[in-house]
């Protein structure tokens, strides 16, 4: 998820230019074959997938990835789930509250059914092998690849600050190391995090080449894209957390009931479900219908002539109806601060261990002494 303050789109993006757009095909046919065969054997495969902690999570990003992790976990893939915190400092001087922001993303992360039991949680920041990692990765990469990642670019030219830092240019390179620390085989992500992904899978391929004896010491991970449609914030922007327009998972029925009913619709009175021309009434009601489990279209048929005021109270109460359940959870784990943390420290550990295996065979490959 991306949570720089943006303005350019990841469609934007994606159709810059004619190459980027047939990569993107490219990694939908991809995510269609990789599905079929995580359907079939689950246990092939090793999810590494995450966040920055700059704030709680909202719907757009449960409808977008969480809850396909939850999905995939299910499933019984194994999955690392990275809580950032280092990367919060691309496009800020400090990173406020992370304390505070580490343990909303763990409720968050609880309340909607990721089980530490079988995914580990952590930070990277307390995992010193993986940021060990970044140093030979970047010997992989040349600045002018740095240069040209457009997630990168679109974040400097939206970034708050006045000078860009020597981080916001080499994160994918650390993401990298993210992902190929645990060897994660997979990558759930949105368009905007493609580049990175193939920054990854060319940092796995040098680093094979360079340092491999026969065997290759990571694997090309593979990004499974959402195929689930975008949902709009409630003034019809991307949905954000710093713009205000995000119903937040940890939100309660009153300020879900308040936000969508100042949700933006349009003056036409019969409710149908258009995307292209009405992208506000369509967003409310894709958002209605991921909550109940229907298509928009019965969603909207329901509605009819009924007009906006009918549609924002269907909403809402699909909305409240389905995180009703969540949010309890959220709330029960929210009394037990001493769990979290103890979710992270167990989190942590397991991550520094694979971690450390991890470095250790980089740096035999690398003919480092001990
Ligand atoms: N860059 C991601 C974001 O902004 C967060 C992230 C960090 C991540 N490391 C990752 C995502 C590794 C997937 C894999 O949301």
């Amino acid at each position: 998820m991306n949570t720089t303050p943006q303005t350019v789109g990841p469609e934007a993006l994606a159709s810059a230019s004619f190459t980027d757009t047939l990569g993107m095909s490219a990694a939908r046919a991809r995510s269609a074959v990789l599905e079929e065969q995580i359907l079939k054997d689950p246990g092939q495969f090793r999810v590494l997938t995450g966040d920055r902690p700059t704030g709680r999570l909202h719907l757009g990003h449960y409808f977008g990835t969480l809850h396909n992790r939850v999905r995939l976990q299910n499933l019984g893939v194994e999955m690392f789930v990275i809580i950032a915190d280092y990367q919060v400092l691309t496009d800020r001087d400090v990173a406020d509250n992370l304390t505070g922001h580490v343990e909303e993303l763990v409720l968050d992360y609880l309340a909607i059914g990721v089980d530490p039991a079988r995914s580990t949680i952590f930070t990277h920041s307390a995992v010193p092998a993986l940021n060990q990692l970044l140093l030979p990765f970047l010997s992989l990469v040349s600045v002018a690849e740095l240069e040209r990642n457009p997630t990168v670019k679109d974040e400097i030219a939206h970034s708050r600050q006045s000078t860009v830092s020597g981080l916001m240019f080499t994160y994918p390179a650390h993401q990298a190391a993210d992902i190929l620390f645990c060897k994660a085989n997979l990558v759930p992500v949105g368009k905007d995090q493609l580049p990175h992904l193939e920054l990854t899978r060319t940092i796995a391929r040098r680093f094979n080449d360079r340092y491999g004896t026969g065997s290759a010491v990571f694997p090309q991970p593979d990004a499974l894209l959402s195929s689930a449609p975008l949902l709009l914030g409630t003034d019809g922007g991307k949905m954000s957390k710093s713009r205000g327009n995000a119903i937040t998972l940890a939100s309660d029925a009153g300020e879900t009931a308040r936000l969508i009913k100042g949700a933006k619709t349009d003056s036409e009175r019969h409710i149908t479900y258009d995307p292209a021309s009405r992208p506000e009434v369509s967003s409310l009601l894709l958002l209605a219908a991921r909550c109940q489990n229907r298509t928009p279209d019965q969603v909207a048929s329901d509605i009819g002539a009924a007009g906006a005021v009918a549609l924002k109270r269907i909403v809402t109460e699909a909305v409240n109806e389905y995180l009703a359940p969540i949010r309890a959870r959220r709330k029960e784990y929210a009394q037990d601060r001493a769990y979290l943390r103890h979710i992270l420290r167990e989190g942590n550990e397991r991550a520094t261990a694979v971690a450390d295996s991890t470095l250790a065979e980089v740096r035999a490959a690398m003919n480092s002494h001990d």
